[in-house]
């Protein structure tokens, strides 16, 4: 009797652990499932850039600067950049396009660094907008621009960054090359004349500040801000500037001579607030990440809660100025592995 009672109870025990064992398999299975649907793949952005190509078909390259207009309309490229650094790129990889406003995070990180935050924004708002990119809002009437993104505030935070002649646009340079480790990239000479040719409205918003003295120097400071518009860059370059912005300034390759927190959190609630100008609240509803847009056609995309970067191109723009097939490929992406804000 008391043989049996323990066979039995030691068959309880094997029968108990059995499924024990089986159910800390079948979770530890369906952990790693969410794991693999977690990392991003190449192959998912693959079929992300297939499905969303066609939207160039749709929008209108920039040529209100006559050099942009010359882009081939077709052109698309994704790239990411992992938690761990690691980079996965597709489409037309090689294809450079000139960084545009993008480069506008780049010169506010430069001026806030030289001036501190509270001298850069005694001149500029921090507010966000429902007015085009290139628009003289507040010009006329409280005479500060209403926040760095905008035209009006990108070509005052560039007249902040010390130096004469294009010294202010040369360290601009020099960051993004830090930023993306690719000392090749260079300013496209022929958009840089085509924008100082035909830039007139920045001229004008240039002239309201100077005369109402936010801005104190000459042409010169101007024609950086045209300068560092017209600097190349690739869809991965943009990535790895995602990136950057959402590891506190650390460079994808773990490089952390500019590791500043205070500084991420500046630049990413600005390109949350205003970074892809009138369409940034709606864009914020549905993507819900810092990201920055240029009329070259390039997005840049900061995750800061997963810390992965993302870059967009495909030049078609919808009627904000913004990539239309690139917003769509971010959409997807983000939806697709709930990286959002608010997710
Ligand atoms: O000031 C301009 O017109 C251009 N160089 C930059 C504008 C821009 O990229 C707006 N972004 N979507």
């Amino acid at each position: 009797m008391k043989n049996i009672k323990l066979s039995g109870l030691a068959f309880g025990l094997f029968i108990a652990s059995f499924f024990g064992n089986y159910s800390i398999l079948s979770a530890q299975k369906i952990k790693k499932e969410i794991t693999i649907q977690k990392t991003i793949t190449k192959e998912y952005l693959t079929s992300n850039l297939t499905k969303n190509k066609a939207y160039y078909t749709k929008g209108k390259v920039a040529d209100y600067i006559p050099e942009l207009g010359k882009m081939q309309a077709d052109k698309i490229a994704f790239s990411v950049v992992n938690a761990d650094g690691r980079i996965i790129s597709v489409g037309d990889i090689n294809q450079k396009f000139t960084i545009q406003s993008i480069s506008k995070i780049i010169a506010l990180m430069v001026a806030v660094k030289e001036n501190g935050e509270e001298k850069v924004f005694k001149k500029m708002g921090y507010f966000g907008t429902d007015k085009p990119f290139n628009h003289f809002a507040n010009l006329d009437t409280n005479g500060k621009p209403l926040n760095p993104m905008m035209n009006a505030g990108a070509i005052l935070t560039t007249s902040l960054i010390s130096g004469e002649k294009d010294l202010p646009y040369q360290k601009i340079l020099e960051m993004i090359r830090f930023i993306t480790k690719n000392p090749s990239i260079d300013i496209n000479s022929s958009v840089y004349n085509s924008e100082k040719e035909t830039g007139h409205k920045n001229r004008g918003m240039f002239y309201i500040m100077k005369n109402s003295g936010l801005i104190d120097g000459n042409e010169d400071k101007l024609d950086n801000y045209f300068r560092q518009c017209s600097i190349e860059i690739t869809a991965e370059d943009l990535a790895k500037i995602g990136y950057f912005f959402a590891n506190h300034c650390t460079r994808f390759d773990g490089d952390k001579t500019y590791f500043n927190i205070e500084m991420s959190k500046l630049i990413e609630s600005q390109m949350l607030t205003a970074g892809m100008y009138e369409f940034s609240g709606e864009y914020a509803r549905q993507v819900g990440l810092p990201s920055k847009s240029g009329v070259g056609g390039g997005i840049t995309v900061a995750v800061p809660n997963k810390k992965i970067g993302i870059g967009v191109f495909s030049p078609s723009l919808d009627e904000h100025g913004n990539s239309l097939a690139g917003y769509h490929m971010i959409l997807d992406l983000v939806n697709q592995y709930k990286l959002g804000l608010f997710d």
